[in-house]
């Protein structure tokens, strides 16, 4: 606008101008000024009057000013100098705008004459504006993966000034990517773009800061500068990159769920989801997978199932890692699985031999057994050992077997079965151990004599005891097992007792060890006798013990007593003298009697039964002596008859009598007179003597006849067979084995004998009776037995022919 105006202005101006120098003629030449803009106010333009020719007087009298159309007044005439300055700030760039030469005129007017002098004030261009970008700052957003040669306009700057001193160049800060291009516009404006030179990369630089300066030619020369801020945007160019090609972790087995393995972490240099990375396992066989499992987020990889060492000893599997833009890497992950001791050791049984036979040698096998684990390392090492203190061992020979021997003699009546524990145990932390429990039986071996409960057996019978009567029961225990080796036989060893054969005495029942008395004893005959039974076991070979038996015989009041003083004679009389003048306590005599009882049955007192004068004697209750027991007087009769008993002291007591004929008398004619007639034991004496001798002759006789028919019939078969076999043998007489002629005294004989005929098993003993001397008789006692009437009944059957009972 300004610029318009001024035209306009200068216009006016000249057409005045050419006005006043028509009319007044005088006009002069043509003053031109060069001056700077923005000069200071009255700073000096030119020296008019001198340049115009005219004296300072001239000035004064012509009243010299300034016209002109303009409403500023840029410059003053200093009319006492003739000089022109400037009086108002001219700037060129307002007073002209772009345009190139600029210049304002004016006249000076003189008056008387006048005169009308044209200046013009040419205004120069002082360099005073710099170039003035509209903006601080340009923001830029490019992306990394912009292409080469890419071009990015960037705003223009400004400079109000002209020529060299208007905007000239630019400059961009120096980098790698861009590079500045310079242009004109049509309308001669300079403007700059940037063209990508290299890569932009924004991993390496997400923000890149220029400065655009833009120049003039000015002297001092001007800038302004803009800022230029570039984004670069991200673009996927930077794959996931794992910071380990190989992950090495160990887990233990058995760890929970969740159980932190590893991470593994990839970084991707991309920004937002480019960078944005997940994880997986790839690769993992189906099995692999149940157990591990990926946090796909943060590459945590943890137990998922139970991981099993006896399984799997390691894992080997392969991890990618993928971002957004589908760009991966992939990492191997070994994990080694750590044993932990989770298998007890397992025992089994390869042989065991049980029972064992007790006399197996200290060493024997016993069983073999094989231990696993299934644990590796420590955890796999197993050790067996027995608990407690069995007497047995047990070693390995091969690795993982192990033998069970006995470690010294089994002895089964002490121990008859064990039961073995082995123990095997690993060498972890802690411990699995496994225990088996071996049951041993111990057999029996025959390794035991039988042991009577009794080292001796000492055992009382009464005399006159029924023979098979059961005087006493040995007992042996056998401590070995099994029906051979424990069953105890008992035997009756041989041995003779007063030249008799024990077996005649008593016998022993094999199976249950109670003896009985085969015949009666007497105690008179025989006191005690001892002998030795055996107790025998069934094993192969047997064993036997011992044992000493004393039978003691126990008297019994069985014999009376027998006076054997004084003497009882059939006829002759006997009678003790006693002188009249014999002093009270005078001994008579003394009678002396015996008892063949022992003890107490022959502990003999003495009384006095019967007494012609029971006044005058008395009997010593012990010894037997006679003693009178008053003064004799003439009155006494000389024949005094005394009858004293004698008695034992048994139960019941057995008793015998004598009479002692005592003569009170001081002569013997005396006494002859008197001892005439003593009828009536004579008598006595007599008749018995022939009764006796009666049954003698009777028994003789039979007796006689019996052997007589024997030997008759014996004849007879002998002669049969000679003719038989026509043996030439000689004729052996026969006579009964037991045959004796005992035929004697002529008193009965109580004493009896049999005999008991044994074979070796003395279960099937035999008994055989047979009358001793002229006696065929068996004589029993009412207390007899029903073993013994057994016997006999046997006895018949297996009668022997040649018995005298025939
Ligand atoms: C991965 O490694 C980088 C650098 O080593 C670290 O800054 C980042 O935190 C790690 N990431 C994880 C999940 O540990
Ligand atoms: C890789 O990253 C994991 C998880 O952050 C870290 O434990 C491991 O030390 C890193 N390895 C290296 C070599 O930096
Ligand atoms: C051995 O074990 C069995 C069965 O448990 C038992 O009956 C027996 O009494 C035991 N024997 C010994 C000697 O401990
Ligand atoms: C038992 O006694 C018999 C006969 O006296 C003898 O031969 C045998 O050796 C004895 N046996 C023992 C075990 O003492």
């Amino acid at each position: 606008q300004p610029s318009w105006k001024w035209r306009f202005l200068f216009g006016f101006q000249w057409i005045q101008a050419v006005l006043l120098f028509l009319s007044s003629h005088a006009v002069s030449g043509h003053i031109r000024y060069s001056i700077p803009e923005e000069m200071k106010k009255d700073s000096l333009i030119g020296h008019i009057a001198q340049d115009l020719g005219l004296d300072l007087k001239r000035l004064r009298s012509g009243r010299a000013r300034i016209v002109t159309g303009e409403s500023i007044q840029y410059t003053e005439l200093k009319v006492d100098k003739g000089t022109l300055v400037v009086s108002e700030r001219i700037d060129r760039e307002q007073l002209c705008g772009e345009v190139a030469s600029c210049s304002f005129s004016f006249e000076v007017i003189l008056e008387n004459p006048m005169e009308l002098h044209p200046v013009t004030i040419e205004v120069l261009d002082v360099n005073d504006h710099s170039p003035v970008f509209k903006k601080t700052h340009i923001i830029l957003e490019i992306s990394e993966s912009a292409n080469l040669g890419a071009r990015f306009v960037l705003d223009s700057a400004e400079d109000p000034d002209v020529g060299v001193n208007g905007l000239q160049n630019y400059i961009l800060t120096p980098n790698e990517n861009f590079v500045l291009k310079q242009h004109v516009s049509p309308e001669g404006s300079k403007y700059a773009e940037m063209v990508l030179q290299k890569q932009l990369d924004r991993e390496a630089a997400p923000h890149l800061s220029l400065r655009l300066v833009a120049l003039d030619g000015g002297n001092p020369q001007r800038s302004g500068t803009v800022n230029i801020d570039i984004k670069v945007l991200d673009a996927n160019d930077n794959a996931p990159v794992f910071n380990q090609s190989v992950y090495k972790t160990i887990v233990t087995e058995n760890s929970a769920a969740g159980t932190h393995i590893v991470t593994v972490n990839a970084t991707d240099a991309d920004s937002g989801t480019n960078g944005h990375i997940t994880y997986s396992v790839s690769n993992a066989k189906s099995n692999i997978a149940e157990l591990l499992s990926i946090d796909p987020h943060s590459g945590v990889l943890s137990v998922a199932g139970e991981i099993d060492f006896e399984k799997d000893k390691k894992f080997e599997i392969r991890i990618d890692a993928k971002d957004q833009g589908g760009l991966t890497d992939s990492s191997k992950v070994i994990i080694e699985v750590v044993d932990v001791n989770d298998n007890p050791p397992v025992i089994n049984v390869m042989s065991f031999t049980s029972p064992v036979s007790e006399d197996s040698p200290p060493g024997t096998t016993v069983g073999i057994i094989n231990v696993k684990d299934l644990d590796s390392g420590d955890n796999g090492q197993v050790s067996c050992k027995i608990e407690g203190n069995a007497p047995f061992r047990i070693k390995s020979n091969l690795r993982n077997y192990y033998t069970l021997t006995t470690d010294s003699v089994l002895d089964r009546e002490s121990v008859l079965e064990y039961n073995i524990t082995v123990i095997a145990s690993d060498s972890g932390k802690p411990p699995l151990s496994a225990k088996r429990i071996f049951n041993l039986k111990v057999s029996d071996v025959n390794d035991n004599a039988p042991v009577f409960s009794q080292s001796a057996y000492d055992a009382f019978i009464g005399e006159n005891n029924s023979p098979g009567v059961s005087v006493l029961a040995l007992s042996a225990e056998d401590p070995d097992e099994n029906q051979n080796n424990a069953r105890v036989s008992y035997i009756l060893e041989d041995s003779s007792v007063n030249g008799v054969p024990v077996s005649s005495y008593v016998s022993v029942s094999a199976d249950s060890g109670v003896i009985h008395a085969v015949r009666s004893f007497d105690y008179e005959q025989i006191k005690d006798f001892q002998f030795i039974v055996k107790a025998q076991d069934g094993g192969s070979p047997p064993l036997s013990s011992n044992v000493t038996v004393k039978i003691l015989i126990q008297d019994q009041n069985d014999n009376p007593p027998q006076v054997l003083y004084p003497v009882q004679t059939g006829g002759s009389m006997v009678a003790e003298m006693v002188p009249r003048s014999a002093d009270v306590g005078y001994l008579v005599t003394k009678v002396v009697a015996v008892d063949v009882d022992s003890g107490q049955n022959a502990w003999l007192s003495y009384k006095l039964q019967k007494a012609t004068d029971r006044a005058l004697f008395e009997v010593g209750l012990q010894n037997g002596e006679i003693r009178t027991i008053r003064q004799v007087t003439d009155k006494d009769a000389v024949k005094q008859r005394l009858t004293v008993i004698v008695e034992d002291n048994g139960q019941p007591s057995r008793s015998a009598t004598v009479i002692v004929n005592v003569a009170v008398a001081d002569s013997f004619p005396e006494v002859l007179s008197e001892f005439t007639d003593f009828p009536h034991d004579k008598e006595y004496n007599d008749n018995l003597t022939f009764y006796l001798v009666l049954a003698l002759a009777v028994v003789s006789f039979l007796f006689i006849a019996c052997l007589v028919v024997i030997i008759s019939v014996k004849i007879y078969r002998w002669r049969q067979s000679r003719i038989l076999y026509h043996s030439s043998l000689p004729v052996i007489p026969y006579y009964p084995p037991r045959y004796s002629d005992t035929l004697g005294t002529g008193t009965l004989p109580h004493v009896y004998n049999y005999e008991v005929c044994r074979t070796t098993d003395s279960r099937k003993s035999e008994s055989k009776f047979g009358g001793a001397g002229s006696q065929n008789m068996l004589i029993m006692e009412p207390s007899s037995t029903g073993t013994m009437q057994r016997i006999q009944n046997e006895k018949n059957i297996l009668d022997e022919p040649d018995s005298p009972l025939e």
